[in-house]
């Protein structure tokens, strides 16, 4: 006889009580194991919705995930381990810039990153524009590779958390992805398995975020930092502006050669500066410095003295890649055309949605439908404007690279979604603030 019925517990759920460890436990490995039944585990999800989670309870349904499948171990790397995880946004180069930067300061970095379904490539998408870049590494290089040069970046392997693999589909099919708790959960499950010591968590909140509202991404904040801590690993989660893309570049090589300008110092100031207080943080939570500001001040002279370039270099070396991309840019695949869209009035930017940008990046082909679709390294568009930017009619408000079997009406569409993610009015704006808030164990700043 099983422990529990699951009409039950679906039923203590839609009734608004918390769940037990226990009993998220049995939902949890009933799912796996195939002994409970989609529909059942839909309406509990759809309960979970309405009803939402407590703190406790999202940790146990996050501990539940993780003993689905392996977890692993970092130990045999020596150091505090700390990884950062962002809920994603459109041109969120941060990752290949942060891995070699928190890398060049002495701190390993072990990043497990996705392909993941949107408007351009994952992490590991973007690295692989970079000739022979291979991110297909057994755990064993990983560690291996980190020990090396103190950084890798490798694909999720997939015995970990399987049950979020069969539990996002059907979320997918439900209409219960928007859940903060299950999102919660979802996340964290895949980045406590993956063995880092402490967590830097960037909560992407604006039009180009999975969270268009700050009080949601705040929930989200804290919930994630809640269950980090709650799982004994030093979590902060800092909210951050997606109202806008980040940086110039949206499109898998354009974001890497806008990674390799930013390692030089040469980069946007908003995508260096998310890096630096990011970057900041992890060295913080390494115990490399006693506060994020000291850590942020290290990796300034990291970038400034061209040891992070130094390192990506070696991270590119050591994974089989062209490393002299460094160099010359030229090397990295590019689109043959560039199509600029102009702006018809001029004044100053008030508006750039970062969500119709990537909108665009995909109509070019920057990103993935599906699965198994193709991506191209190529293509995608570079924002020439920013909110707070003045524009003369007529000036380029971003520049479409474009490749020469890209159709017409494909370049049309992605033309016009730009031009409706623009808003230009005759009064000057402020530029957007770029950190929303921050959540650590110790408190909440918004
Ligand atoms: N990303 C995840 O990994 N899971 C979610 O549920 C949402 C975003
Ligand atoms: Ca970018």
């Amino acid at each position: 006889m099983d422990k529990f019925r699951t009409y039950d517990l679906i039923l203590k759920k839609r009734n608004g009580s918390a769940l037990s460890k226990d009993e998220l436990e049995y939902l949890v490995e009933g799912y796996v194991q195939g002994a409970i039944p989609d529909y059942q585990v839909s309406a509990l999800a759809m309960a979970v919705y309405f009803r939402g989670m407590s703190e406790e309870e999202a940790l146990f349904l996050t501990e539940a995930m993780i003993n689905s499948g392996e977890t692993i171990s970092l130990k045999a790397i020596p150091g505090i381990k700390v990884d950062k995880h962002s809920t994603g946004g459109v041109g969120d180069t941060t990752t290949l810039v942060l891995a070699p930067l928190v890398a060049a300061a002495g701190i390993p970095v072990v990043k497990l990153s996705g392909r993941g379904l949107g408007h351009t490539g994952g992490t590991l998408d973007k690295l692989e524009s970079i000739p022979g870049f291979q991110t297909d590494l057994s755990v064993e290089e990983l560690i291996r590779a980190v020990k090396q040069v103190g950084v890798a970046v490798a694909g999720q392997t997939k015995s970990l958390v399987p049950a979020d693999k069969m539990f996002y589909a059907l979320r997918d099919v439900t209409a219960t992805v928007d859940s903060i708790p299950l999102i919660a959960a979802s996340i964290m499950s895949k980045k406590l398995a993956a063995g880092a010591d402490s967590l830097v968590l960037d909560v992407k909140c604006g039009s180009g975020a999975f969270l268009k509202k700050y009080e949601q991404a705040y929930n989200l904040a804290c919930l994630m930092s809640g269950i980090g801590n709650g799982a004994g690993r030093d979590t902060v989660a800092l909210i951050t502006n997606m109202e806008q893309p980040l940086g110039r570049a949206v499109g898998n090589a354009l974001e890497v050669e806008e990674a390799i300008l930013t390692l030089r110092g040469e980069g946007p100031a908003d995508l260096e500066e998310l890096c630096l207080v990011l970057g900041g943080w992890m060295l913080c939570l390494a115990g490399k410095t006693s506060d994020p500001e000291a850590g942020k001040a290290l990796l300034e002279k990291l970038l400034a003295n061209g040891t992070a370039l130094k390192k990506f270099q070696q991270l590119i070396e050591n994974q089989y890649g062209d490393s002299t991309v460094t160099e010359d840019i030229s090397l990295l695949p590019r689109a043959e055309k560039k199509v600029p869209v102009q702006a018809v009035k001029g004044g100053y930017v008030n508006r750039l949605e970062a969500g119709l940008v990537g909108m665009a990046a995909n109509a070019l082909g920057a990103g993935r439908e599906t699965k198994d679709s193709k991506i191209e390294p190529a293509v995608g568009i570079t924002v020439e404007k920013k909110i707070g930017d003045r524009v003369g009619s007529g000036d380029a408000l971003a520049v479409m690279h474009v490749k020469s079997k890209t159709s017409a009406e494909h370049i049309y569409l992605a033309k016009k979604k730009i031009l409706s993610a623009y808003g230009i009015e005759d009064k000057p704006c402020m530029k957007p603030r770029l950190v929303l808030g921050l959540v650590d164990r110790k408190g909440r700043q918004v």
